[in-house]
């Protein structure tokens, strides 16, 4: 008898696996229950295939955008994945060739370089888009998925195809964006900056109406050597741009070729500034110095007396995206491997002289933490309690092994945990007609390393109970972001 053998990959290689499949399904096989007041749809952004043929991308970043849809309806789930037709995506599959990403890079002449980036920067119709594999935005009735560069790429949010390229109507410039707009709830209008390269480098900090497709300069920003920054902070009167030292040398990124990873510098003895906007005049109004540390993420800011108040996900040092090299993270097999971050509130007074230092913080969980998702919709830029972020398990300690819903109040942590899954970012929905601030549903998309598939997790956001899963019919690769959309599903 001939016993096949099935060759299974261990969960934390599988989390970085190309993911080849399209599929739609009507209705996905659900385990427990997916509660009936959720309606609407879950879209997830990420990396999902980093190689054709022979040649492989190197880094988690570069990986081509898939965009996932989970449709709820009466306790139903629908499911489909495409991914995006970028330019990039469609180089790929026609010439079996990788195309420039954040750690790859195509040879090109200088002049090409040039005039593509001055291109993108003005906002010019070229038609080409970026590879948005980091997040979306629901704006001027599109959905887009975004990158770091200023081209955004529209969708159809129902069956996922891709429309092409969308172009600002104003005539803001900036070379690159911020994949982490904030929605400013009291103004009902985004915010978000661009990083502008030139004889004089600035921060072009923008507000935009969800409704519009025309951009308003807030403030420009001066700034001999700008910073990479994935994300910023915002409260009721003011945006806080938090300038980790980690320094992109925008004349080597223009003149040599290189890939932009390769053109960012560590340099911790500048420290971290943070830089304090007036939301309405524009005016810089304070500027703080940290000791050096790096974040992805912020998870929340507000003002509290004469105090603003700065919670993000922060490391001393920028490693998780040294260590996101997808041969290092296959062969994770220690936390370390795959360093999450620090829950840390960053204390600035506001009484203090213009120019200060020494801003401390105080550490709001002894957990490691990534992915952190508040109730946005009732706490932004305000006080909160509840911050929902994966973790490592300790018991289970390569990569993320665990959702943590953590009580910054009184410090106390709740788990959901399973063996040998893997769960990424979570997304809190707040339940109709909420009386309390965890008054709704965690989801998150785990993969299974047992059953080699992932499936969408529904925890109860109070208890921090399991209600339900619904099993896809294959694995997905650690994703970045996502958005819930109260849209009507039409399952
Ligand atoms: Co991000």
């Amino acid at each position: 008898m001939v016993v096949p053998i099935t060759v299974t990959r261990t969960g934390v290689e599988l989390a970085f696996t190309s993911l080849n499949s399209e599929v739609e399904i009507d209705n996905l096989p659900v385990e427990g229950e997916i509660p009936h007041w959720l309606h609407g749809c879950l879209y997830r952004n990420g990396s999902a295939k980093f190689d054709i043929g022979r040649v492989s991308y190197n880094h988690w970043f570069d990986g081509l955008a898939m965009v996932h849809r989970y449709a709820f309806h009466k306790g139903r789930v629908a499911y489909r994945n495409r991914f995006l037709r970028t330019s990039p995506y469609i180089q790929m599959m026609s010439t079996g060739q990788l195309s420039s990403g954040f750690e790859t890079v195509q040879p090109t002449s200088l002049a090409n370089r040039i005039l593509r980036m001055t291109l993108d920067a003005i906002g010019y119709r070229t038609g080409q888009t970026y590879n948005t594999n980091v997040s979306f935005m629901h704006l001027d009735g599109k959905f887009l998925a975004l990158t770091e560069q200023p081209v955004p790429t529209i969708f159809d949010p129902i069956s996922l195809e891709t429309q092409g390229a969308f172009y600002f109507s104003d005539r803001l410039f900036g070379h690159l964006s911020c994949g982490h707009p904030q929605y400013d709830y009291q103004n009902q209008e985004y915010i978000n900056y661009l990083t502008c390269f030139g004889p004089i480098n600035t921060y072009n900090l923008y507000r935009i109406k969800a409704t519009s497709d025309r951009r308003e300069l807030i403030a420009r920003i001066p700034v001999r050597d700008p910073c990479y920054m994935h994300s910023f902070a915002l409260t009721e009167n003011f945006i806080i741009l938090v300038e980790f030292p980690l320094i992109i040398k925008s004349m080597k990124a223009i003149l040599s070729g290189k890939a932009p990873m390769h053109c960012l510098s560590w340099e911790p003895q500048r420290g971290t500034n943070f830089l304090v906007i007036d939301k309405r005049t524009g005016k810089q109004v304070v500027r703080f110095t940290s000791k050096a540390f790096f974040a992805f993420h912020h998870i929340n800011a507000y003002e509290q007396g004469d105090e603003i108040l700065i919670d993000i996900a922060a490391s001393d040092r920028p490693d998780l995206m040294y260590k996101s090299y997808l041969n290092l993270l296959r062969n994770a097999t220690r936390s370390e491997d795959h360093p999450l971050a620090e829950y840390r509130r960053y204390h600035l007074p506001l009484h203090k002289p213009v120019h200060s230092s020494d801003v401390d913080y105080e550490l709001l969980s002894d957990r490691k933490i990534e992915m952190v998702c508040i109730n946005h919709a009732r706490c932004s830029s305000r006080h909160y309690r509840y911050a929902y972020a994966v973790s490592h398990n300790r018991d289970w300690p390569t990569l993320v092994g665990q959702l943590l819903k953590i009580d910054v109040h009184n410090r106390n942590t709740k788990g959901w945990f399973d063996p040998n899954t893997y769960p990424g970012e979570p997304i809190f929905v707040a339940a109709p007609n909420a009386k309390d601030e965890d008054d709704g549903a965690i989801l998150s998309v785990v993969l299974d390393a047992v059953r080699q598939r992932s499936f969408l997790l529904v925890l109860d956001a109070s208890s921090f109970k399991e209600l339900g899963r619904a099993y896809l019919p294959h694995h997905i690769p650690l994703e970045f972001h996502g958005l819930f959309a109260n849209a009507d599903p039409e399952i």
